[in-house]
């Protein structure tokens, strides 16, 4: 059956109980909270809330979405679609389970004749969610399946929510079995592909917060009412009907996989790898087809992103392949023909699709051309040397210079078995963004720092809507802009301004938590955001740089937090806390931070405490703070009244003003209770691990912690261990015995430093002695001059041993230079009583420099080739006395 008939049968299906059918919404969402449609219900969310009035009781769609989370399995399994359709059924608090249930059973197994799927009832399996009784006894009834073809599961699998905050409920799953050639018995929960999952219903009768993955979010209440929203995944229907393996294999993919093929000569079925590239190349262009024909245009941002990446994609895969002429031109009209039946926009917009389509290839390739280059001759390198990691330096060169995307780089080092630093590339990516913060600062352009102006903008706009506790990416209207003397209309690319929005998700600093990166783009502008701080009460105000176009007042634009930048600051920001009461558990509730510093991969913390901390204690603290991530304590936030949170003892660390009602962040409950407006993790275990890196004093009574968090906390240990191995190896021991090595070690240099004095001064006395006996006599007075090897203590040491082995009670003078120009005199007492002074004869013989006492004097700076000639002189001015 044609996947376009499949599409019509639903919908008649469903039409004729009473529904509504409604056309799909277009891929780009307005939903904040999503890039792209990414289920059915996503157009029909207000109306399954309760926000708003569902203006019918039942709908049904066959909804176009978009996933690219799991962009990775695209090819490799058989039935991951970056772009897919999703049949649904939907009542807004009309029928719920027993219909849905009847609905999707007759669908599926009613004869094809007949206007159903015909799919045999006894390949069907179903799964329900293991508290969900009722839905049990009515797939019992209704379709009369055994128990063992009635799956339990838990959250994790039947639970079903957006991935964000809205409407949830328990779901109930259909699968058919596909036969032994395809993987072993024993239903879905011990085979995906060989029960392939191809219908999702869903009870939606709750409403979700905030929180991560399939589990870790609070339900908040019950809907107003209960509705049913299904998800019957148009191309795994189309699979199974089809008698394909896999969803890259239906109608409307395979023309695009064979013309593929074609281009590159090669045979799909013949090579495994290549056949990977080959799906890869057929679900691509399908869905960048359909993203350009909904208006997403190629960007380095959000959407356009998205778009960007899975068109590099398909090209890279083409050049893999061994195609490396143009191939979106073959390709795009391909997947034009298999969609246009269903989506006549697709021809409708064709010449500015693949206008778009072959302006980004033509862009790619030639990146492509200079960057694999430079990729390649650095792996070579890398391999050649031994190592197996490409140098974040590299990775930044790559995307600094030629334009690569890190995952870019990623990908196709891993193609050749290197991995990159993606530590040391954050760490440039940061630097960078450092030294334009510094370069805005110096400059005092963009710093906005007339309050008046930004005053005039808070009295005209009222408050920014902050939403950097709720999202990472808003849809915003440019308030104001900003220039070093106020407002102007507008910013270009190069210029280092502020901008105001009405509504922001960047983090503003404070708290110590470091501000958020990300970019603002608008249809005409791109801005990369380096600095955001709320320099007024409410109004939050960012710096930013216009990477590219023009950015006026009044535009509309997508900010949007780097996710990676907030992922390493909520670590950051939760570390803090956690190694703050490791840090109170071990030395006592007195160790109280009085200030902190953190930003991704990296915090500090200031205490009260004298003296240093003894590495015992350090890692008594470290220890305290890694057992809390282990034992995964969950985090939480909560609101209360100020006196409501003292009671509970939270710790209030800032001399902030605090409303009426505070943010209260909990780890392990009462473990660690903070007020704190920041951003943090869901779960202790998500800050990967904290290692401490330092500590020192920073004033008097003050001490600091610094650590390592997150990928960099990781990346410090590995860089310590490395650091051992290379030690054990060059002393040859084992790791453990490193420090009884080490200190045996020190213990035989001491000796042999000891012998070695002991054996020096044994020379000198032998050498003091020959020379002595070599004095000559100079008007009653015994001279003894002569050059030492070594410093001028050694010569001072030399010239007391000579004079103490001078015949007793005659005056005795001993001069001693050193090679490298330095001079040292000394007398004996007989020589003293008669007059002569060391400091006074180490002047004259130096023309005024040096001196000393009587006794023994130094002087230095004497040229080389005068050595000889001052020593001389010793006799003369003695002897003349
Ligand atoms: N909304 C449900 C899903 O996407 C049907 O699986």
């Amino acid at each position: 059956m044609r996947t376009a008939d499949i599409r019509r049968r639903f919908l008649d299906f469903f039409a004729e109980r009473g529904h509504t059918i409604v056309p799909s919404a277009p891929l780009p969402t307005p939903d904040p909270t999503l890039l792209f449609v990414n289920a059915g219900m996503v157009p029909f969310k207000p109306y399954l809330t309760g926000e708003q009035a569902a203006p019918w009781p039942r709908a049904t769609s066959v909804q176009k979405c978009i996933r690219t989370l799991d962009i990775e399995e695209v090819g490799r399994t058989t039935r991951h679609g970056s772009f897919f359709q999703m049949n649904g059924n939907f009542s807004f608090g009309d029928y719920f389970k027993e219909e849905a249930i009847g609905f999707a059973w007759e669908l599926s197994t009613k004869a094809q004749a007949e206007g159903g799927y015909g799919l045999d009832p006894d390949r069907i399996w179903v799964t329900v969610h293991h508290s969900d009784t009722d839905a049990r006894g009515i797939w019992r009834e209704v379709a009369g399946l055994p128990d063992a073809r009635i799956v339990a599961r838990g959250d994790e699998d039947n639970f079903w929510s957006m991935g964000v905050p809205g409407p949830c409920g328990p779901c109930s799953e259909l699968y058919y079995d596909r036969g032994p050639a395809l993987g072993r018995e024993g239903g879905p929960a011990v085979d995906e592909d060989r029960y392939m999952e191809f219908w999702n219903l869903v009870f939606m009768q709750y409403e979700r917060g905030e929180g991560a993955g399939k589990s870790g979010y609070p339900i908040l209440g019950e809907l107003p009412r209960r509705n049913i929203d299904t998800g019957m995944g148009l191309e795994r229907m189309a699979t199974l009907l089809q008698g394909k393996d896999n969803l890259y294999e239906i109608d409307e993919t395979r023309p695009v996989l064979d013309r593929a093929a074609e281009l590159a000569g090669v045979r799909y079925g013949a090579d495994a790898q290549a056949d990977v590239r080959l799906r890869v190349v057929a679900d691509h262009v399908r869905t960048a087809l359909m993203l350009l024909a909904d208006g997403t245009a190629p960007g380095n941002e959000g959407r356009g992103y998205v778009l960007r990446r899975i068109l590099r994609r398909s090209v890279r895969s083409m050049r893999q392949l061994g195609f490396h002429d143009p191939a979106l031109p073959e390709l795009m009209t391909v997947a034009r023909d298999c969609m246009a039946p269903g989506y006549p926009e697709v021809t409708e917009a064709f010449a500015r699709i693949v206008d778009q389509a072959y302006g980004e290839e033509d862009a790619f390739r030639a990146t492509l051309k200079q960057g694999t280059t430079v990729l390649d001759t650095a792996v070579s390198k890398v391999k050649a040397e031994g190592g197996r990691s490409l140098p974040g330096k590299q990775a930044f060169l790559l995307h600094d210079t030629y334009g690569f995307p890190i995952d870019l780089t990623l990908e196709m080092a891993a193609e050749q078995g290197v991995e990159v630093d993606r530590e040391g590339f954050t760490a440039l990516m940061n630097e960078q963004r450092e030294r334009a913060r510094a370069d805005a600062r110096a400059r005092k352009s963009g710093g906005a720092t007339d309050t008046g102006a930004l005053r005039t903008v808070l009295d005209a706009h009222g408050p920014t809507e902050w939403r950097a506790w709720e999202t990472l990416t808003t849809e915003s209207k440019v308030l104001a802009v900003l220039g070093a003397n106020g407002p102007v209309p507008a910013a270009r690319e190069g210029e280092i301004v502020s901008v105001v929005l009405d509504r922001s998700p960047f983090y503003a600093e404070s708290g110590g938590q470091d501000s958020d990166a990300g970019r603002i783009s608008g249809s005409s502008a791109e801005a990369e955001v380096l600095d955001v701080q709320r320099p007024l009460p409410g109004l939050v105000v960012h710096q930013v740089r216009i990477t590219a176009g023009e950015l006026a007042a009044g535009d509309p634009v997508v900010a949007a937090v780097d996710p990676e930048w907030r992922l390493g600051a909520r670590q950051a920001h939760s570390g803090t806390h956690v190694l703050h009461a490791a840090l109170r558990e071990t030395l006592g509730p007195t160790a109280l931070q009085s200030g902190s510093y953190n930003r991704p991969g990296y915090l500090r913390l200031d205490f009260p405490w004298r003296g240093a901390l003894s590495q015992r204690v350090r890692s008594e603290i470290e220890e305290a703070a890694n057992r809390a991530l282990r034992r995964d304590l969950p985090v939480g936030v909560r609101w209360m009244p100020l006196a409501e949170a003292k009671e509970l003892g939270a710790l209030a660390l800032f001399d902030e003003t605090y409303g009426e009602q505070v943010r209260v962040v909990e780890i392990g409950g009462a473990w660690s209770r903070e007020l704190c407006g920041g951003t943090h993790v869901d779960h202790a275990s998500q800050v990967g691990t904290v290692a401490l890196t330092a500590e020192a004093s920073v004033g008097a009574g003050m001490r600091r912690l610094e650590a390592a968090v997150g990928v960099e906390g990781f990346g410090y240990l590995a860089r310590e261990r490395d650091l051992v191995s290379r030690i054990a190896e060059q002393l040859n021991a084992p790791r453990a015995e490193l420090p009884e090595k080490i200190a045996g070690l020190l213990d035989r240099l001491k000796a042999a430093d000891r012998e070695n004095a002991r054996l020096k001064a044994r020379a000198t006395a032998a050498q003091a002695a020959e020379l002595a006996g070599r004095a000559v006599d100079a008007g009653g007075t015994l001279v003894v001059t002569t050059t030492a090897d070594g410093t001028t203590d050694e010569a001072r040491a030399l010239a007391l041993a000579v004079r103490d082995r001078l015949p007793q009670g005659r005056p005795g003078a001993v001069a001693a230079a050193t090679a490298s120009g330095g001079l040292v005199l000394a007398l004996t007492a007989p020589a003293r009583e008669a007059g002569l002074n060391a400091g006074a004869l180490v002047k004259q013989l130096l023309g005024g420099r040096g001196g000393g006492s009587a006794e023994i004097a130094q002087g230095g700076g004497i040229p080389a080739e005068r050595l000889n000639d001052v020593l001389a002189e010793l006799p003369r001015l003695v002897g003349g006395h």
